[in-house]
């Protein structure tokens, strides 16, 4: 047993204070990360319109008239929340003091619907100016285009939080170093995965968004014409009539324009057919076909492609766990009055 002076017992109990306190700003953190909430402009006062309503909206009518932009609005939040976080750096156009943004790497060269999010923002502008983000309205239209295209979470409750902050760094070169490539290994994958947070599960649970949407030719003519090794050329992983398929579909000199569905089954709906496909040597990208084929991810992916809910209810926790990714603060973060332009650019 020992005893503590006065002034060693205050500087315990000190020590102790900070650490509670520590500890209690960790849990609310862990609750709130980044401080977005359901509702967040509306319990704060900040806007009382039907803010997830009017995006809501925006979403519906497009995906009206072309089917295929709920893909495309599911993919910008992932390259959005994968480089700098979910602060929608990727809608920012080159200007003369950055002429390399996000928007112009690479992988990002195909990305979808910016005209969508311009839309929601100016019908937002018009409600509540300067007052909801960009980088919520990219988080709430990828929500609103799972939700339409049938993810369902089997009774949980599935909103999408708010209360994000824009970015004004973005940069071309770091998205190109960042993003993930359809040449990646399964080991590769879960590496990058790792490095933002995510557990291996969750980077097979994530890969399923590959449900819907499309991927251009170039992405998989090295499956199809010239795969190492290959006698016909064609990846051997490959099932042969689905490979025919795709060398109908993709010439080996394609127009640059022209794509294939990820998930040939239900194209616009998200299931776990992308499961039950890369099951089958259907996956369509080499990085696909690759956590099929690892023994590590092969197990998860199996269990995926036997129960759609589970898979479904999986899904919705991780992409709500993504749209958290590294927030910006009042610090390094703004609302901006046009996605495309950080405030008081020219
Ligand atoms: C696991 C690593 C991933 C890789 C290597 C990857 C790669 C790709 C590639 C190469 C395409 C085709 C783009 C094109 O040619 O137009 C694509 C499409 C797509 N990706 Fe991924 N992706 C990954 C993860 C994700 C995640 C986590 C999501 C969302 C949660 C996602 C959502 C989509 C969607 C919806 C499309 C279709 C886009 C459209 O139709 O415009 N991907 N992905």
């Amino acid at each position: 047993m020992f005893c503590l002076n006065g002034g060693a017992a205050a500087t315990v109990m000190a020590l102790l204070l900070v650490l509670f306190s520590a500890f209690q700003s960790t849990q609310v953190y862990a609750q709130q990360p980044g401080g977005v909430s359901v509702g967040y402009y509306q319990s704060n006062g900040l806007c009382n319109a039907d803010i997830e309503g009017i995006v809501l909206n925006t979403v519906q009518t497009a995906a009206q008239t072309d089917p295929t932009i709920p893909a495309g609005l599911l993919r910008l939040l992932f390259h959005d929340c994968w480089v700098q976080g979910c602060d929608g750096s990727v809608l920012l156009d080159p200007t003369a003091s950055n002429q390399n943004p996000e928007k112009l790497a690479t992988p990002n060269l195909t990305l979808r619907g910016f005209d969508i999010i311009d839309q929601a923002k100016t019908a937002l502008e018009e409600v509540c100016p300067k007052t909801v983000s960009c980088a919520d309205i990219v988080a709430l239209a990828a929500w609103d285009s799972v939700t339409l295209s049938g993810l369902s979470s089997g009774g949980l409750p599935m909103d999408m939080p708010t209360g994000r902050l824009d970015g004004r760094v973005s940069s071309g070169t770091e998205a190109a170093a960042v993003l993930v490539s359809s040449q990646s290994t399964a080991a590769e994958l879960t590496q990058q995965f790792e490095q933002q947070g995510f557990s291996q599960d969750e980077m097979i649970t994530l890969s399923g968004a590959h449900t819907i949407g499309r991927a251009h030719c170039s992405e998989i003519i090295p499956r199809l014409y010239n795969f190492p090794g290959s006698a016909n050329g064609v990846d051997p992983s490959l099932d042969p009539t689905y490979a025919a398929q795709l060398q109908g579909e993709c010439p080996e000199n394609p127009e640059p324009s022209t794509t294939v569905e990820l998930d040939p089954i239900t194209p616009f709906i998200v299931d776990n057919n992308y499961y039950t496909n890369g099951m089958d040597n259907r996956a369509l990208l080499l990085s696909d076909n690759a956590i099929f084929q690892d023994f590590q991810t092969e197990f998860s992916s199996m269990l995926n492609s036997d129960d759609n809910l589970l898979w479904q209810q999986k899904f919705a926790d991780a992409l709500l766990h993504m749209s958290t990714l590294n927030l910006k603060s009042a610090k390094d973060g703004e609302i901006r009055v046009n996605c495309r332009v950080v405030n008081g650019v020219k």
